[in-house]
């Protein structure tokens, strides 16, 4: 009887898919008795070192989560029954100047994030494989699609083709980038079993298989000896593909059969893999928060398990477009602005993992679909406890620079006869400017009552216009002022700049990037922020600008002074200062819904955008950007201030209470 019951009781342990101590650890299971090949894809199934492997994976951009929380967010998708972790690189913060690199410890502001070898030795640690998309554009809703703007500064560059040009810098690149992941291969004793060459490149119209194969060399030669790999829509055909050459994934979020089949018809003769399983949605500005229902979820993963095919799960950990790093998308493309839809600061995307690290529904139903679906048990880990988030006091705000104070004290004021655009700057060791404001004065200028200023082409991408430090450009209090002066949406927008005569007026065109787009071929021109064309007032072209980069770097922001009590709060774009104590870091959100447009700095870091069109009304701030004692929170705000700074448990999805 005993025995049976021992019996009985294991079975039912299998059947719950309770993990055994007596299981193997994923690595054991594939490396155990040494390694002799990487992941092949030579048949209609994958092997991984002679054996069968179906890749369970999920999306997780260490770029977009702070280095604290990376082994929990890896545990947690362990724990889900997943074998493999995918990642893309973000060229624009690893080579954040032009030949100036940081992989962790090269002093730029996202140091703490950029660490990608020690990212993927927890990986490993953590008993995940690894897929590295290194790009080098990788779209994802990020900034440029990953590419630096310092790149803009070279006339007539064509962008992912076969540009000697362009190519010169990704050679550059991937030579300090590759070698890093080519010691970190699985047959080297690595995590990483493969790596993508490009980006759906079938979605660019650029036909420029040159520029694939060099991609692919480029790899190789810096020591790739993984599987390549292309991924694209099934629609695009092998459009961005090297047929026969790499092998082709799929990407998509609905109809796997149809998606899969397709694949399966352009390559008979290799294993199937979707990519990009895309378990919720991004958020442009404006619209409503996307969700995916977790019926809708389930149902797709599980068709795409049971053609069968492996799958990567786009996202899979949510995360965050810190700084200023939201991508954008563009309606129309080319030199046309008025279809710019920037991204939300948060890339929660509706994933299994939140933005915040908690467990969601689609983590059960991914865990229970894994344990239906994967033949090869290994042993998982107890699932890490979701960390305890808080709701700091509320902070009244007593200090204040205001934005006119700011320019009129900046130091060395670039003169320049015409506007230009912040990438051309002569300023980060020939880098231009790739973020954040760029304000172009015009001093000692009279102006007649009624006197008119006229912007040619559009503003990139939202214009404060100050005459004699007032703001004299409108408020935003509904979604529809972004059809009007001030936003990206109109050509050749004008403004009335005063009611009477001013006479040595100084005027201030105060210009925010809000976003490059990430998606599609990427025309150079379309890309540059600030302003391009004459500015006009009653109809002559104004020269001879003092040009001031206001970046908002870190080390810049840690080190601003003049802070004042309050002068005022309405209708004045300005910085607001407050500390707070705290003795226990903990995950908080910023409440931003009294605020309206702006972002927030945490003991210097940008920590993401504000703007009250919405959906976004809350920022996930995590314990690794808090310290314990004092912290400095500063909000810049375009307009108008509340009289608090509030902090919120949950993210608040929704309009700001200015917008009406
Ligand atoms: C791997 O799976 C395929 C398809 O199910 C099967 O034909 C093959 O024998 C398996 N190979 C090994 C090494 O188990
Ligand atoms: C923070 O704590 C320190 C030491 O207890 C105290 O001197 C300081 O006033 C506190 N600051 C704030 C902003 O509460």
């Amino acid at each position: 009887m005993a025995k049976v019951a021992i019996l009985v009781m294991i079975a039912l342990q299998v059947l719950a898919g309770i993990h055994s101590e007596d299981l193997p650890k994923n690595y054991e299971y594939y490396a155990g008795d040494g390694i002799v090949s990487g992941l092949n894809a030579d048949q209609r199934y994958f092997l991984l070192n002679g054996k069968n492997i179906t890749i369970f994976s999920g999306a997780f951009h260490y770029f977009r989560v702070h280095k604290s929380s990376w082994r929990d967010r890896l545990r947690k998708m362990r724990a889900a029954g997943l074998n493999t972790v995918e990642t893309y690189v973000a060229w624009n913060l690893h080579e954040y100047k032009s030949g100036v690199f940081d992989f962790g410890n090269g002093g730029s502001d996202f140091e703490e994030f950029l660490d990608i070898a020690e990212f993927l030795k927890i990986a490993q640690e953590e008993d995940l494989f690894a897929l590295v998309r290194a790009g080098p554009y990788i779209c994802s809703e990020w900034e440029f699609g990953g590419l630096p703007s310092w790149l803009l500064r070279e006339e007539g560059i064509k962008l992912r083709t076969s540009d000697p040009v362009y190519l010169e810098y990704v050679s550059r690149y991937f030579s300090e980038l590759v070698p890093i992941l080519a010691k970190l291969q699985f047959t080297n004793g690595g995590p990483i079993i493969a790596l993508q060459v490009e980006n759906e490149y079938g979605n660019t119209g650029n036909s420029d298989p040159d520029y694939l194969h060099a991609l692919k060399d480029l790899y190789i030669s810096n020591g790739i000896k993984e599987l390549l790999y292309t991924s694209d829509p099934a629609s695009a055909g092998t459009r961005g593909a090297l047929a026969n050459e790499l092998l082709m994934t799929a990407n998509f979020n609905n109809d796997p059969s149809w998606n899969l089949n397709t694949l399966d018809s352009l390559q008979s003769n290799k294993p199937t893999m979707a990519m990009e399983y895309w378990s919720g949605w991004f958020d442009h500005v404006t619209e409503d928060h996307h969700t995916v229902d977790i019926n809708t979820y389930k149902s797709v993963y599980e068709g795409i398990l049971s053609h069968p095919a492996s799958a990567n799960i786009y996202m899979f950990v949510g995360s965050t477009n810190f700084g200023f790093t939201n991508g954008a998308n563009s309606l129309y493309g080319g030199t046309d602005n008025s279809g710019l839809q920037p991204d939300t600061s948060s890339y929660d995307y509706d994933s299994p993992i939140s933005e915040s690290g908690e467990i969601t529904d689609k983590w059960t139903a991914t865990k229970e679909l894994i344990e239906k679906y994967n033949p090869v048990k290994t042993a998982l880990p107890e699932l890490p406890e979701t960390r305890e988030r808080a709701v700091y006091d509320d902070i009244k705000i007593e200090q204040q620079i205001l934005l006119s104070e700011i320019i009129n004290e900046f130091p060395n004021k670039i003169e320049s006869e015409k506007v230009v655009p912040m990438e051309l700057l002569d300023i980060n060791d020939g880098s231009g400017q790739s973020y954040g404001y760029i304000v172009y004065r015009k001093t000692n200028i009279d102006l007649k009552a009624g006197a008119t200023l006229t912007i040619k082409g559009y503003v990139r991408d939202h214009v404060l216009i100050l005459v004699d430090g007032e703001l004299i450009s409108p408020v935003l209090s509904s979604k529809s002022d972004l059809d009007k002066f001030g936003y990206w949406r109109l050509r050749d927008s004008s403004i009335e700049l005063t009611k009477q005569d001013l006479l040595g007026a100084t005027l201030d065109l105060v210009v925010e990037n809000n976003a490059r787009n990430n998606y599609g071929s990427l025309d150079q021109f379309q890309q540059f922020k600030g302003l391009t064309e004459d500015v006009l007032v009653d109809d002559q072209v104004v020269s001879n600008w003092q040009i001031v980069p206001l970046e908002f770097k870190k080390s810049w922001n840690q080190q601003l002074s003049g802070w004042h009590p309050i002068k005022t709060k309405d209708a004045t774009p300005a910085l607001y200062r407050v500390s707070f104590n705290v003795t226990d870091p903990k995950d908080t959100y910023v409440n931003v819904q009294d605020w309206n447009k702006g972002f927030v700095i945490i003991n210097g870091l940008v920590l993401g955008r504000v703007f009250a069109v919405g959906p976004q009304q809350a920022l996930y701030l995590p314990a690794g950007l808090l310290r314990e004692g004092v912290n400095e929170l500063i909000i810049f705000e375009h307009f108008s201030a509340p009289d608090v700074v509030k902090f919120s448990k949950d993210p608040i999805w929704g309009v700001g209470t200015n917008i009406h």
